[in-house]
C-alpha cells in the first residue's frame, strides 16, 4: 500500500511516499530553519504562511521523487498534532483534501508516534516488544512503555523544559544561531573535560527529567565569562546525555524491555547516540539523523501499518496541540 504522509506541525513543511509503513520512496523536507533564525525562534504566523505556500510544491516533488502519481497512492496521511495549530491546519486540511477528493481514506497521525515509528523504515527486522520509547525532541521528553505495537504506557518525562528546547535556550544564552540543539553539538565536537561542573538532576525515584536549573547553572556559567563557548556547549551536552542515558538504560532493565527505541530531534545528537548504545543493557534502535528530526516518512510509516488494520479519520475530524499518550 502506498500512503502519502504530510507532516506541518512546526517549522518543516513535509511530505513522503511509504510502502507499506516500512519501505520510503520519497521524503522531502522544505525547512524553514532559516526564516526563522533571525527572530530567534519559530514564530507561529510566519510558519504557517510558510507552510501554505510550500505544501503544494512539496507534494509535488514527493510524488515525482517517488516517481508515481495520485493514481498510484492509496492512503493519504497528515500530522494531526501535537504541534502549532496553524501550522497543523495547513498539512492536515491539505491531505483531507487530497482523500476526498481522489476518494481514498483518510489517516490523521499523532506526531509523537510518528518519531517513533520512524524506527520501522529500514529492511533490519522489526522492533522487539515490550519495548522502551525515549521521544526527545524540541516540544516533548518522554518515557514511553510499549507494552505491544500501538500502546503506550507513559512511564516518565520532563517536569520543565523538554531536552530540545534546553539546548535551544542555551544555544540562545551562547550567541549561537537558531536552533541552538546542533550549533552546541558542533561547538561540543572540541570540547573536553574542563573545571565547569553542571548539575544534573537525577530525581531520584521517579522516572522524570528536569532541565530548568541546567539551564540557569548555565546561564551563571555565562554570565561568569570564565569558560568558553566550547567549554560549556559541551559540559551541557554531557549533563543533558548523562541523565537521558543514565535513566533510559536503568528504567529499560527494569521494565524488561526487550529493546529501546529512541526517536525526535535530539536523537540526533552523536554523543546521546554513542552513551545510549554504551550503557543500555538490550539492543537500541535510533533512526538515521535525517529521521529523528521531523519529517513526512516517520508520518507515512505509522499510517501505513494502521491503515493495514483498517483504521481510518473521519473527514470532520480537528487538530489538537497538546499530547496525551493514553489517546493515541
Ligand atoms: O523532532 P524535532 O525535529 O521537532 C520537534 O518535534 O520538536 O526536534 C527539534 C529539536 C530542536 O530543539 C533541536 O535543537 C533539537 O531537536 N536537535 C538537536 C540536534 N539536532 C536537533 N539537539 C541536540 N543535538 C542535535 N544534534
Ligand atoms: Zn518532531
Amino acid at each position: 500500500m502506498n500512503v502519502l504522509a504530510i507532516e506541518s506541525s512546526c517549522d518543516e513543511t513535509a511530505a513522503a511516499v511509504v510502502v507499506d509503513g516500512r519501505r520510503e520512496l520519497s521524503s522531502v523536507v522544505a525547512s524553514q530553519v532559516e526564516m526563522h533564525a533571525g527572530f530567534g525562534g519559530i514564530v507561529p504566523e510566519v510558519a504557517s504562511r510558510q507552510h501554505l505556500r510550500m505544501i503544494g510544491p512539496v507534494i509535488e516533488q514527493a510524488l515525482a521523487e517517488a516517481g508515481c502519481t495520485l493514481d498510484e497512492i492509496d492512503a493519504v496521511a497528515a500530522t494531526q498534532g501535537p504541534g502549532l495549530a496553524g501550522a497543523l491546519l495547513v498539512g492536515f486540511n491539505a491531505g483531507k483534501a487530497l482523500a476526498y477528493g481522489r476518494q481514498l481514506p483518510f489517516l490523521g497521525v499523532n506526531h509523537l508516534e510518528g518519531h517513533v515509528y520512524a524506527n520501522w523504515l529500514s529492511e533490519t527486522p522489526e522492533p522487539l516488544f515490550p519495548a522502551l520509547a525515549l521521544v526527545v525532541s524540541g516540544g516533548h521528553t518522554d518515557l514511553v512503555f510499549m507494552e505491544r505495537k500501538g500502546h503506550y504506557l507513559r512511564v516518565g518525562g520532563t517536569l520543565d523544559d523538554a531536552a530540545g528546547e534546553a539546548f535551544d535556550k542555551v544555544g540562545r544564552l551562547l550567541d549561537l544561531p537558531f536552533p541552538g540543539g546542533p550549533q552546541i553539538a558542533r561547538e561540543a565536537e572540541d570540547g573536553g573535560t574542563s573545571d565547569l561542573s553542571l548539575p544534573r538532576a537525577w530525581l531520584p525515584g521517579t522516572m522524570d527529567f528536569s532541565f530548568s536549573g541546567l539551564k540557569t547553572a548555565a546561564l551563571h556559567a555565562v554570565r561568569e565569562a570564565r569558560w568558553t563557548t566550547v567549554q560549556i556547549a559541551w559540559e551541557f551536552q554531557e549533563a543533558v546525555v548523562d541523565v537521558l542515558a543514565g535513566k533510559t538504560s536503568r528504567l529499560s532493565r527494569e521494565l524488561g524491555a526487550r529493546e529501546v527505541l529512541v526517536a525526535g530531534g535530539v536523537a540526533s545528537n552523536r554523543r546521546l547516540r554513542e552513551e545510549l548504545q554504551r550503557r543500555c543493557p538490550v539492543p537500541i534502535r535510533i533512526p538515521p539523523p535525517r529521521l529523528c528530526t521531523d519529517n513526512a516518512a516517520m508520518i507515512g510509516a505509522i499510517a501505513g501499518q494502521r491503515l493495514a488494520l483498517g483504521e481510518r479519520t473521519e473527514l470532520d475530524a480537528d487538530i489538537y496541540t497538546q499530547n496525551d499518550w493514553a489517546a493515541v
